[in-house]
């Protein structure tokens, strides 16, 4: 059997073990007490991080680049049609045109993102290509549709998805913007992961809120919102409402939590407690996030129930209901 073909096997086992819904009492039989010291790991949001991560590790088994494996893992979900929240069959603005984020990170402090950015099938190629091929952090808008040209990536036709333009009519009935949260389990994916070696790297890939104005930008390809990674410290990503994540600078707050001492559970915590006194409206807004230490402990907390993650390690590939990380 393939490396690969193994690897999704492994997956498919370990998600029968942890899936979300488990009581909190049976979902404290958590692997992350074991993932810690675990070497190397892979992490990254909702449901459709189980595909990525099978990429991404598949990929780091190449390789062995970290940088190409996070890279690798969530193009996987840039290409997944039956999602509506990552990549360009992602739902559109309230004009009908879809726009893209995306972020990507060493433990270095090398860093790129994309934002705004149209018919880029992959984003997140393209915040890495902002990162090694240009003196800058971020590109926008058509500047950053022009650097993509320039690289000689494809530019794909405007036009919606089937499914996407299903939901963009139906919504173009009433054009009334409300969050719905955890509606399909999935939303931004963000991955991080440590290599044997210790290095830390993240990606993070959005179509961002459905139906928001035109121009917006979530926290995604904001450095320190949507993702932050450092060596000496460990990473953080993050998904939900961008504006309250980014309001709280969420991602960096967990990794200087971690730096101060905090566990990556505490961090997380933390930074949901943050963000739940910094915005209105709560009961509206999801936000989660993801964290890892530089010793491969792992932490996850979001405002409301729903949010998973996956973990990938040599163990296999498993799905974990964040409230698992929850203290009796
Ligand atoms: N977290 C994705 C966004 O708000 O755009």
């Amino acid at each position: 059997m393939s490396q690969r073909r193994k690897f999704i096997k492994q997956s498919l086992l370990g998600s029968a073990l942890l899936i979300p819904g488990l009581s909190t009492l049976e979902a404290q039989a958590t692997p992350v007490k074991k993932a810690a010291g675990t070497k190397p790991i892979i992490l990254s949001t909702w449901n459709h991080g189980i595909p990525a991560n099978a990429d991404a590790w598949a990929k780091l088994k190449e390789t062995g680049s970290l940088l190409d494996a996070v890279e690798a893992g969530v193009r996987n979900t840039e290409l997944d049609l039956e999602n509506l929240s990552v990549g360009l069959q992602g739902l559109p603005d309230r004009e009908g045109i879809t726009t893209l984020d995306a972020s990507i990170m060493l433990g270095d402090g090398s860093c790129g993102s994309v934002a705004f950015v149209r018919q880029v099938k992959h984003p997140i190629s393209l915040a890495r290509a902002v990162m090694e091929k240009t003196p800058h952090v971020m590109l926008a808008g058509e500047g950053a549709r022009q650097f993509a040209i320039a690289q000689g990536f494809p530019m794909e036709k405007e036009k919606l998805s089937p499914k996407a333009q299903v939901e963009y009519d139906k919504w173009k009935v009433t054009s009334q913007y409300k969050p719905i949260i955890n509606v399909e389990n999935h939303d931004t994916i963000g991955m991080i992961g440590l290599d044997a070696s210790g290095k830390l790297a993240g990606s993070c890939t959005t179509s961002g809120l459905a139906y928001k104005m035109h121009g917006r930008i979530g926290d995604s390809p904001i450095i320190g919102a949507g993702l932050f990674v450092d060596d000496e410290v460990g990473a953080a990503t993050a998904t939900g409402l961008g504006e309250s994540i980014i309001r709280i600078c969420g991602s960096f707050l967990i990794v200087e939590l971690m730096r101060q001492g905090r566990s990556p559970q505490a961090a997380c915590e933390e930074a949901v407690r943050r963000l739940v006194a910094k915005n209105k409206n709560i009961k509206d807004i999801q936000a989660g996030f993801l964290a890892i230490n530089k010793d491969g402990e792992v932490g996850a907390y979001a405002v409301h129930p729903g949010f998973n993650y996956a973990q990938a390690t040599e163990s296999g590939n498993v799905l974990i209901d964040a409230a698992s990380h929850f203290k009796a």
